[in-house]
């Protein structure tokens, strides 16, 4: 019998060869207008012949205003339909499935590239200055109609499926954070209205896609802000997707603000941490709340951690990023039966070769030919270099337990399981009506020079 993490399934349209999908990563790959380069039709191949099951692309930028970097993939304009077309079918003839992130960064645009003011939920300065404006309700409408104008480019360029970026501190991660939203009108108080523009996104892209074809989200765990998305958020959130139709749930954490402001990497998804499998506790939860499939991603580096999330059904699919830079062909390797770690130490040095526009392979051969001329494995010249301690990433914890949808999952005998978080969700949960008008930040920050949490009101603090 084949291991349960390669078996064949289906995410509604899609077929899964394996458990294993390609986290969606930022390449740099794309030209200035964001098209779809050769590099990086090249790069997805050689991806899809090393068996993952699904590729997600690097994240896709829905409307200009929402870019991030110059070299980031567009999904705003049908010129784009061409390259993406290019894309889908490459992967296709090298025999694998390929999804596409869209997104809009919000507060994280960058302005210098756009010619626009980044907006966000709440306006915010920094001592630097400001960073974003406050979205009126014209612009939540324009962004909605520009996810579901992007999944229906998707669908027409003939990906599989399409994932809606809601994590990282982009802009529907941030309107569900209330570290960043605190505004006080339907699109901010409780989880489920902060939670409200990501519902039309989905909605929307519904509507551009139809009922059969596979719509996924990736949604943060936690962001670690203080004041920052409570897991009780997550799985109201969640809940309501699932009632909406989503078909499976990335889950992941962190936030771009924490490396962008307060210059501290391990707030971001992409964690230079020992501990494999960084959200498993997250996961093993909200598995237990929804029935929906979850990819679990983040710090996954061993065959016997994948097999075990799988296996105690705290998830249904693995997220792997950096491990698919290190060795693009892991997922055949493990298949052919050399069960050795990935190779990946997570130092993050393949942000170097991206930052200068050469795409993350270039890291990756770097790196092989460092270890060939035997100037030590893969980061370890950079470790040494920094003073930095060496990493060492056993599977720290023990695998879970099965948990009571695994087992439901597995006998089909038990109900539902019951809502554990009840008690959370009370605790954080907050009614728009008893939101005071405009909420101050609890605490007083220096980089909250304003805050504009209602687009009408910008009191100071
Ligand atoms: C170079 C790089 C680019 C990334 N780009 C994206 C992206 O476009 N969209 C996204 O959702 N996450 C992105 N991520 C985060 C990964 O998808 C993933 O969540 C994170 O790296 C943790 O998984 P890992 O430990 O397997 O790398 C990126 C990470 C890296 C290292
Ligand atoms: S540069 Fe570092 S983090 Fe990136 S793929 Fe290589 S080992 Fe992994």
């Amino acid at each position: 019998m084949a291991a349960k993490l390669f078996e064949r399934t289906q995410i509604r349209s899609l077929p899964m060869a394996n458990r294993f999908v390609r986290s969606a990563t930022y390449d740099s790959l794309a030209d200035r207008e964001g098209a779809v380069t050769p590099a990086l039709i090249d790069f997805h191949a050689l991806l899809a012949r090393g068996g993952v099951g699904l590729i997600l692309p690097g994240y896709a930028y829905v409307l200009k205003d929402g870019r991030a970097h110059v070299g980031q993939l567009g999904a705003h304009d049908d010129a784009m339909l061409r390259g993406l077309t290019d894309l889908a079918q490459a992967v296709h003839e090298a025999g694998g499935r390929v999804a596409l992130q869209i997104v809009h960064c919000g507060a994280h645009s960058d302005a210098a590239d756009t010619g626009e003011q980044p907006m966000g939920p709440c306006a915010i300065s920094t001592a630097d200055g400001p960073i974003c404006r406050a979205m009126t309700r014209e612009d939540i409408d324009r962004v909605v109609q520009g996810f579901g104008d992007a999944a229906a480019r998707a669908q027409r360029a003939g990906f599989d499926a399409v994932q809606i970026h809601a994590a990282h501190g982009y802009l529907l991660s941030q309107f569900m954070s209330p570290f960043y939203n605190r505004r006080t009108d339907a699109y901010g108080g409780s989880a489920l209205n902060r939670g409200r523009i990501v519902f039309e996104v989905y909605d929307r892209v519904r509507q551009a896609v139809g009922r059969e074809y596979p719509v996924l989200i990736k949604l943060n765990c936690t962001d670690f802000l203080d004041d920052g998305l409570q897991l009780s958020d997550v799985v109201l959130t969640a809940k309501r997707l699932e009632e909406d139709g989503i078909d499976a749930i990335e889950l992941s954490g962190g936030t771009i603000w924490g490396h962008r402001v307060l210059g501290d990497v391990n707030k971001m998804a992409f964690r230079i941490v020992q501990e494999e499998a960084y959200y498993c506790d997250a996961a093993s939860l909200l598995q237990r709340e929804v029935e929906t499939p979850i990819i679990l991603t983040g710090g996954i580096r061993s065959y016997e951690v994948a097999r075990d999330l799988v296996e105690t059904g705290v998830a249904d699919y693995i997220g792997l990023c950096r491990p698919l830079i290190r060795e693009p062909d892991l997922v055949m390797r493990w298949e052919r039966g050399d069960l050795h770690k990935s190779a990946c130490v997570s130092d993050n040095a393949c942000f170097r070769p991206i930052r200068e526009g050469k795409g993350p392979l270039r890291a990756r051969d770097t790196r092989i030919a460092a270890a060939r001329e035997d100037r030590g494995p893969c980061g370890e010249q950079e470790r040494a270099a920094s003073g930095r301690p060496r990493l060492h990433m056993p599977w720290s914890r023990p695998p879970a337990p099965p948990t009571r949808h695994a087992l439901h999952k597995r006998s089909g005998t038990l109900p539902n399981a019951a809502p554990i978080v009840d008690s959370l969700i009370v605790q954080e949960a907050r009614s728009s009506s008893a939101a005071p008008a405009c909420r101050a930040p609890p605490t007083r920050r220096s980089w909250w020079s304003a805050s504009s949490c209602s687009p009408t009101s910008r009191p100071s603090i």
